[in-house]
């Protein structure tokens, strides 16, 4: 049978449907829905990535771009990487897959929690694997609740969110983030959520000071990244840490973007001084080889999950600990020792302040701010337009409202880095020209 909308997104007036075209090969197929799209903008208008080495993508044209967003904020050693590659493919012959249910465990598991915890604030705490940042972040708002019911506190429910805080899409994430259109239009989401100013100390102190009893975590991004590469005010992560102190609170970092060295530290806690309750990871632990995530448990809290031998951790997904994803973060943290990515960040740092520094005393961006390998720049206009634009002249960047974030590879070398400031600098002028 035919479908209208079959024959339009063909355009070859042939009387097949889409499936069937797309089965010959002379068509696109439409079956893929692109996260974060609109479903009705055509397949064949993605630019469809065939392979990547080291900082450089390549499309099915053969065009190459330097990848100046690590993917989506996660590769931190790069593309193409053949330790970890000989990592997962070694998992592969030996054990593809396993669960950590009890009564089983394996070795990668083990192993990637040790690495992951060795280089964590908390060395002694305890590590939850799962898929992804969403999965971590509803893992560590269920921690955060668990504990306090453990305790007998029953009433401290309360998740503080901050505005333009990012945690992902899960229902949970959804409900706590702070970014108000992907919160809108699914229904009702988590009861019990307040959110906060992601820059006034003095609001969190009110809130507390008015349903301190109630609140179970606050859960923050130290540098904010999706919505926008916003840094925390100078004593900000400290004062969440006081008042979640003062009022037997907890406090929980999403260093789903920050770790793993993308801030200059193994992770922005670190960075920033500030030690949190909980924190999750995903991204970077792997540089996205495979997908992996995860929360890293205080000793202190570690602890209270032992103390009564009988209590039972009713929480865990079919892929906690797979061993395969455990290889490749293993791997993924040794090069990223080896390569010493982590004082790359800093380097990265310094080249992106000069180039940011240029493009601003030129008048072609408004302001800029980041650390180590994750910046952003405010163009004064919608920023897509010109991030298509950047995009289309082999640098991939991110648009967000009115900037525009860059967060490469920690392998970035100082030419390509040259090369982004070119592009953009060329986009820019070219665009105050018109
Ligand atoms: C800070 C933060 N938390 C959570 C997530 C969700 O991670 P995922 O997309 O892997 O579910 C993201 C994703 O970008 C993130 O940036």
């Amino acid at each position: 049978m035919c479908y209208p909308r079959a024959h339009i997104r063909c355009g070859l007036g042939c009387g097949h449907s889409d499936g069937e075209q797309a089965l010959k090969g002379n068509h696109v197929s439409d079956a893929l829905l692109h996260a974060f799209s609109l479903p009705s903008k055509s397949e064949a208008d993605y630019i469809n990535i065939v392979s990547a080495k080291d900082c450089t993508l390549v499309d099915d044209k053969g065009k190459q771009y330097i990848d100046g967003m690590a993917s989506l904020w996660l590769c931190q050693i790069g593309h193409g990487n053949a330790k970890v590659i000989n990592a997962i493919k070694d998992q592969l012959d030996q054990l593809q897959t396993y669960n950590t249910f009890d009564p089983f465990t394996n070795e990668p598991a083990r192993q990637a929690a040790e690495a992951i915890r060795r280089v964590s604030p908390h060395p002694l705490g305890r590590v939850f694997l799962g898929c992804s940042g969403s999965e971590a972040v509803d893992t560590v708002l269920k921690l955060a609740r668990m504990f306090h019911q453990r305790r007998g506190d029953s009433d401290r429910q309360i998740i503080v969110r901050r505005t333009g805080g990012y945690h992902g899409v899960n229902v949970g994430g959804t409900s706590v983030q702070g970014i108000e259109p992907n919160r809108v239009g699914w229904g009702d989401l988590l009861p019990h959520v307040v959110e906060i100013p992601n820059d006034d100390i003095e609001e969190a102190a009110t809130l507390f000071a008015q349903h301190g009893s109630r609140i179970a975590a606050v859960i923050c991004e130290p540098v904010q990244g999706a919505g926008g590469v916003i840094m925390p005010p100078d004593g900000y992560l400290e004062g969440l840490r006081r008042l979640c102190d003062q009022h037997g609170a907890l406090l929980v970092f999403d260093e789903v973007i920050c770790g793993f060295g993308r801030t200059g530290q193994w992770f922005a806690s670190q960075t920033f001084g500030v030690t949190p309750d909980m924190l999750t990871f995903a991204k970077g632990v792997t540089s996205g080889y495979l997908p992996l995530a995860g929360v890293i448990i205080s000793q202190a809290l570690s602890e209270e999950l032992t103390v009564d031998e009988t209590a039972k951790f009713m929480h865990g997904y079919t892929y906690s600990g797979h061993p395969t994803p455990a290889a490749a973060a293993i791997a993924n943290i040794e090069v990223i020792e080896e390569e010493n990515l982590v004082d790359a960040a800093q380097r990265i740092q310094q080249r992106m302040s000069e180039g940011f520094t240029a493009l601003l005393g030129d008048g072609m961006i408004q302001s800029f701010r980041g650390i180590g390998g994750i910046w952003a720049c405010e163009i004064g206009e919608d920023a897509i337009p010109i991030r298509d634009a950047i995009i289309d002249r082999g640098v991939v960047c991110r648009g967000i409202g009115e900037a525009l974030a860059l967060c490469p590879p920690l392998i970035i070398t100082d030419d390509e880095i040259g090369t982004i400031f070119d592009t953009f600098s060329d986009v820019l002028k070219q665009r105050s020209a018109s």
